[in-house]
């Protein structure tokens, strides 16, 4: 068994991204608060994955809590790379600007973070961000997206 296999299900979110003229989006099930005050929020990147690249090089993401209507939209994100496709093109998410840092967010969000990055722990083969929260927006209650296992995506009731 994989070390995701003993963690699942886990809630997936969508980071989104930015890095010139280049917006990106990934989908993650590793992530987690990390302190209440100041906020901080933990993402988990392998070092292969192109948003880590830009991450590493803006220092800026936001955490997008999605629901489980755009299941077919999350695993798309989670299979294609942004080194290859425009994935904001490609799907039906559309994006808007941050209000405190220069990334976009994903206007469909049920609730969204703005985090602007304090460390990176280098793990194994992923790297762990912390990022401090700058502003935090939860704009409806919805049946929020877990992961089950693989393309298996489900919801709490
Ligand atoms: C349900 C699901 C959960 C995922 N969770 C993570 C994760 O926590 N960390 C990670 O680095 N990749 C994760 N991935 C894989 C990335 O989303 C995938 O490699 C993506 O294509 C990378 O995009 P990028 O190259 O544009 O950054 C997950 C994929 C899926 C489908």
């Amino acid at each position: 068994m994989r070390i995701s296999d003993y963690a699942n299900p886990r809630q997936v979110v969508l980071i989104t991204c930015r890095q010139g003229e280049k917006d990106n989006i990934i989908t993650l099930a590793w992530h987690m608060p990390l302190s209440f005050e100041p906020m901080i929020y933990g993402i988990a990147l392998g070092f292969t994955r192109y948003s880590y690249e830009m991450i590493k090089k803006s220092g800026v993401y936001v955490v997008n809590f999605m629901s489980l209507d755009y299941e077919r939209e999350v695993l798309y994100i989670g299979k294609h790379s942004g080194s290859e496709y425009d994935k904001f093109k490609e799907t039906s998410l559309e994006s808007e600007e941050a209000a405190m840092i220069d990334c976009p967010v994903i206007k469909q969000a049920s609730a969204f973070l703005e985090c602007q990055v304090k460390e990176e722990i280098k793990t194994g083969d992923h790297a762990l961000f912390a990022g401090e929260v700058m502003r935090a927006e939860k704009r409806e209650d919805a049946d929020r997206i877990f992961q089950i296992s693989g393309s298996n995506f489900s919801t709490l009731k």
